[in-house]
């Protein structure tokens, strides 16, 4: 039996800031931001745009065409939860009107959780092959203005449903993990921004890399060969670049050029270069972007995942394309919606940053701007309040 995705989406933010502003209020080159760290413009939500609207739009688009009254589990991963208790699974789950006879939980691990997410559905759905989990990730990347994390924030969500049909991607059994504790990246309760050891969270994705791919290809007995493409992790383009070439050169020493590794990955990147991270949803956001960038049919080819989530845990696991798959992915809606995206001055993007609802208990509504099909109005009686608009 094949296990894996029947359908994927994502969405982000209709706003974002091009780097070449944080360049020039920094009196640095871009070149810094477009090439050292690969990235040329970030997402930047609006006030009445959370993790729930960008999760909302991504799994409405993902339900569409599936058979709803299927699904009887939400798995929604994220690091940047609205809310102490309540899983932010079930606002979506209400937006969407699923059904109710359903179980809606939370995740949480760094940009691992949705990862585990699917790990967990894996053998669910072998055991219950007539069901559908909805699994939606949702992050906004924040680090301050002015950090050294600053041009790797971002938003956005992806939302993929799992089932036993199938039409995307269907998972391979095996997997390698890793966990060690670590202060790589991390946000204690008491603040919106993260706090990183940049330069070590780097070398931590890369040991946990290397570790989880000992693991899976002792498993599975596969080796580097066996796979046609691989997404990883994406906080920042070159990331993965840096960490695709450490995997090559660890399983294979120097038998692939640069352009070849390099061209095992390029598809990936599109859409993430002009997002940013988006914690929990950017793996997956890449896979949507070498699904709808790939000049080349990919039936049937092996691709690697590698999730990594600071803190850390890492895990390696792969799946085959399946025949058909095009039918299945919406590259015209995604053009549309990153090509029609507003973008901000460093003050628009600044003011947008540092909004906050006021913490006094009181009753609050958002300014509008443009937040897709879905929107956080704001607080009444303590609740958030999230409004369709269609
Ligand atoms: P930094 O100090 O701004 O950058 O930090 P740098 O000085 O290291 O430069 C970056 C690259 O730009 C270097 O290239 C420079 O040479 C190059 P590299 O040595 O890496 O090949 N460079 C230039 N290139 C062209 N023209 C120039 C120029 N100047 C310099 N003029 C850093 C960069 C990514 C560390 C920082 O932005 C940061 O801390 N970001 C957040 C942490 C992060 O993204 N870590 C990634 C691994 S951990 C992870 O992925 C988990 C995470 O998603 C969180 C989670 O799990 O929840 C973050």
């Amino acid at each position: 039996m094949k296990i894996g995705i029947e359908s994927i989406n994502f969405y982000t933010s209709n706003y974002f800031i091009d780097l070449k502003s944080l360049a020039e209020d920094r009196n640095i080159p871009v070149s810094k931001f477009y090439h050292g760290i690969g990235q040329e413009k970030m997402a930047a939500p609006p006030p009445d745009e959370d993790i729930i609207t960008l999760a909302a739009n991504a799994a409405y688009n993902a339900t569409k065409s599936v058979d709803k009254d299927k699904i009887d589990t939400v798995i929604f991963a994220t690091e940047s939860g609205i809310d102490q208790s309540k899983s932010g699974g079930i606002y979506v789950h209400q937006l969407l009107q699923l059904g109710k006879n359903c179980r809606v939980f939370e995740v949480k691990q760094a940009c691992y959780s949705a990862a585990a997410g699917i790990q967990m559905s894996l053998p669910y759905l072998m055991l219950h092959p007539d069901r559908k989990v909805l699994l939606v990730a949702s992050d906004i990347a924040r680090y301050g203005i002015g950090s050294v994390g600053e041009p790797t924030q971002g938003a956005g969500a992806v939302a993929m449903v799992l089932s036993a049909r199938p039409a995307i991607v269907a998972f391979d059994m095996e997997s390698g993990l890793y966990t060690e504790d670590v202060m790589d990246f991390w946000r204690p309760n008491y603040t919106d921004e993260a706090f990183v050891d940049g330069k070590f969270s780097i070398k931590m994705y890369i040991k946990a890399l290397i570790e989880s791919w000992n693991q899976y290809s002792g498993r599975s007995g596969r080796e580097f060969a066996d796979f046609y493409r691989f997404c990883y992790h994406l906080p920042f383009s070159r990331m993965g670049e840096k960490a695709h070439i450490h995997l090559a050169k660890h399983a294979v020493g120097d038998d692939y050029d640069n352009d070849f590794l390099m061209g095992q990955i390029s598809d990936t990147l599109h859409y993430i270069k002009i997002i940013g991270n988006t914690y929990a949803a950017s793996m997956y956001v890449g896979l949507i972007s070498l699904l709808e960038n790939s000049n080349e049919d990919l039936t049937g080819r092996r691709i690697g995942f590698f999730s990594y989530g600071s803190g850390c845990v890492g895990e390696f696991f792969s799946g085959e394309i399946l025949p058909g798959y095009q039918k299945y992915i919406d590259s015209g809606a995604h053009t549309k919606l990153l090509n029609n995206r507003t973008e901000l001055s460093y003050e628009k993007y600044k003011e947008f940053y540092s909004y906050s609802l006021p913490e006094d208990g009181g009753d609050y509504q958002t300014p509008k701007n443009e937040t897709g099909l879905f929107r956080f109005a704001g607080i009444s009686a303590h609740k958030r309040i999230y409004q369709r608009l269609f």
